[in-house]
């Protein structure tokens, strides 16, 4: 497990592998190799080796519009760490991370553990593979849950014993959205995150990634869409004004929703654009 410290001073970022490379006795679950699952296509666009020929051979379809897609998901995990980062120097040291997707290092309980060793984590997928990696590498962690679920249950979420037990529900909590809510129907999504805000304690806060077409070639848009039509979950691509009314209820922190590439850091906007926010619920 990589211990270096992340931020934006770390950037670009490494994937540190050998994080999962080392668990040898790992069986593998049932996995449903008939489509292509948004976790591991994730995985594979990563560098990582978690995936099948299903998974390579649909994100080798983007790939012909765009070749490199790692930049973008690394894009996307930069994101992530540092608004985890600024939620942890913030005070928040409880996370719940809705679509965790396969254990990427640095993972969520890493980079707060930076901040504070003391921090409760939880982790929550509906994917199979990922929750197996979950159980076997984030949960034998010190303050780490993972929890099977669907993230469209809100109240389900939130009256699982195991989660009450670990989150405190009295103190805010950092609710991660983090490229996850574009495999969510839109009319869906708005109401699911308004049942989060109802939920959070005060003080809490959402951080959200979504792709976003404006500002994305048209055929781009059209493959992606194309593409994971196929595979576990459809891909719904909004627009920025359909990605604002996402952070109704919530007054955005510095810098406000851009893309992923430009939220707290300075890199040049990429192919596909990831639209990235921080809010704290009201
Ligand atoms: C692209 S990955 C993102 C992983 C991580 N959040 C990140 O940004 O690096 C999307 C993850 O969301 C999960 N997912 C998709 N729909 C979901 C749902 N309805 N409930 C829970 N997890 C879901 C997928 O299984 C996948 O692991």
């Amino acid at each position: 497990m990589t211990t270096q410290p992340h931020g934006a001073k770390a950037d670009p970022i490494e994937v540190d592998w050998s994080w999962t490379a080392s668990d040898d006795d790992w069986v593998p679950p049932e996995i449903d190799t008939s489509k292509p699952s948004t976790a591991r296509m994730y995985d594979y666009a990563l560098g990582g080796k978690d995936n099948y020929a299903i998974d390579r051979q649909a994100v080798d379809k983007i790939a012909e519009l765009l070749p490199d897609l790692k930049p973008v998901a690394l894009a996307n995990r930069g994101f992530m760490i540092r608004a985890v980062e600024a939620l942890s120097r913030m005070g928040i040291d409880q996370f719940l991370d809705l679509g965790s997707g396969i254990p990427t290092s640095p993972n969520v309980h890493e980079v707060a553990g930076v901040h504070r060793a003391t921090t409760k984590v939880v982790y929550v997928d509906n994917d199979p593979i990922v929750m197996t990696y979950n159980r076997a590498l984030r949960e034998p962690r010190p303050g780490v849950l993972a929890l099977n679920h669907d993230m469209r249950a809100p109240a389900t979420i939130f009256e699982d014993p195991a989660l009450r037990a670990h989150l405190d529900l009295e103190r805010p909590i950092g609710l991660l959205l983090v490229a996850v809510l574009h495999f969510v129907q839109r009319e869906t999504a708005l109401e699911v995150v308004e049942q989060y805000r109802r939920l959070l304690p005060p003080g809490s806060y959402l951080a959200i990634s979504a792709i976003c077409s404006d500002g994305m070639e048209p055929a781009l848009v059209q493959r992606l869409e194309s593409v994971y039509q196929t595979s576990s979950s459809p891909l719904i691509v909004r627009t920025t004004a359909e990605a604002e009314q996402l952070f109704e209820g919530t007054r955005l922190i510095e810098p406000g929703l851009v893309d992923a590439t430009q939220w707290r850091n300075n890199e040049t906007p990429l192919p596909i654009r990831i639209l990235s926010g921080v809010g704290q619920v009201l």
